[in-house]
């Protein structure tokens, strides 16, 4: 079985709601029915109930039994609105503003998920990144004991001898530019527990990334890697992590052996940690196309999980993102 394919058998095993605010975007609604067919999560989609239907029709998708919730007609926007004009006052938002906002399908749908009546949210086919990020980072927040939001890119590689059997979880890709060591040491803890979760791999072994391994180099930013992975000792002593290490020595078992020998990570990794968004975004796309893996990327560490979908996505990328979202939830 795929890793795809075992989150999919943990999601029909407790099946969560997931709101769909690209309501009536064509992949998405198809995406929606198969969903809902195969009982592998249950879709709501925001939107107009009409251009849904059309698209539905269109698109010969079974939508019958999916819930559609049009913001400008629903009972719950005023109580959504109320809510929100809290959460953000203090930060400058009027009660004018939040009742315009909340027919927004995206602030709509994430008061869903703040006020407990949907576990998860799945949008990116039409807004971008920052988009979705912006409202669930202001409203969702991180959870209890979490600095910050991060993502984890899953790199299902052709080769099975390197990671956990293929599997590589790598952080962070997405949301953080320039993290501090400190912020470095909570993205490894989060990322950790991603790979735990939702890849059900049972020992995390993190490796913080530099170009130097153990005191090779000495340099500023060597230090830091350095100082993270001090950081993930202390609020997590029990996480397998270490550090600093170049990428083939936390991979290859003869390099890691001999550049960082005792190490209970280096050769072994699992989980990568790159010092910044530049090279976990570089990394990631090398590793997806010169390295030929598959890759599925969430987002971690929000009290709700919220996942961000590419605008080039396939009817199959918003089913996977939606399953791991639905497992995310479950945890
Ligand atoms: N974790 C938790 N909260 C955060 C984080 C974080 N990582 N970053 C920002 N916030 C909070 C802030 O504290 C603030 O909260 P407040 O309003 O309650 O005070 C709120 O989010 C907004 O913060 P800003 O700094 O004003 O938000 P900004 O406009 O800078 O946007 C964003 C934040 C969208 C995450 C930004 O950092 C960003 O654009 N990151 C890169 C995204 C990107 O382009 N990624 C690469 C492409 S995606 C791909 O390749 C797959």
């Amino acid at each position: 079985m795929s890793m795809i394919q075992k989150i999919k058998a943990k999601a029909s095993a407790n099946i969560k709601t997931i709101v769909l605010p690209e309501g009536d975007e064509e992949r998405t609604v198809q995406a929606a029915a198969i969903l809902k067919k195969e009982g592998l999560a249950e879709p709501i989609l925001i939107g107009n109930s009409d251009n849904i239907n059309a698209v539905a029709k269109t698109t010969n998708s079974d939508i019958t039994g999916i819930t559609i919730i049009d913001p400008a007609l629903s009972d719950k926007a005023p109580l959504y609105a109320d809510k929100l004009y809290e959460l953000r006052r203090e930060k400058g938002l009027t009660k004018e503003d939040a009742e315009k906002l909340i027919l927004d399908p995206m602030y709509y749908s994430i008061m869903m998920i703040k006020l407990d009546d949907a576990d998860g949210l799945v949008s990116g086919a039409v807004h971008t990144t920052g988009d979705m990020l912006r409202p669930a980072l202001q409203v969702v927040k991180t959870k209890p004991g979490m600095k910050l939001v991060s993502s984890s890119f899953l790199m299902d590689c052709p080769n099975k001898e390197l990671g956990e059997n293929g599997l590589l979880v790598y952080a962070d890709c997405v949301v953080n530019p320039c993290p501090t060591a400190e912020e470095l040491a909570y993205i490894a803890v989060a990322t950790a527990e991603t790979a735990k979760n939702l890849c059900g791999i049972e020992e995390p072994r993190v490796a913080m990334l530099s170009f130097s391994t153990k005191g090779s180099a000495k340099h500023e930013l060597v230090t830091k890697m350095q100082e993270a992975v001090e950081f993930a000792h202390k609020i997590a002593p029990d996480l397998m992590v270490d550090g600093e290490m170049q990428f083939d020595a936390a991979l290859v078992p003869s390099i890691g052996a001999s550049k960082a020998p005792g190490s209970p990570v280096a050769g072994r990794a699992n989980v990568l940690i790159f010092p910044d968004l530049q090279a976990g975004n570089i990394g990631y796309k090398i590793t997806q196309r010169i390295g030929g893996a598959d890759c599925f990327a969430v987002l971690q560490g929000l009290q709700k999980p919220c996942n961000d979908l590419s605008r080039g996505c396939s009817v199959e990328d918003i089913v996977n993102t939606v399953v791991m979202t639905a497992v995310q939830a479950q945890a």
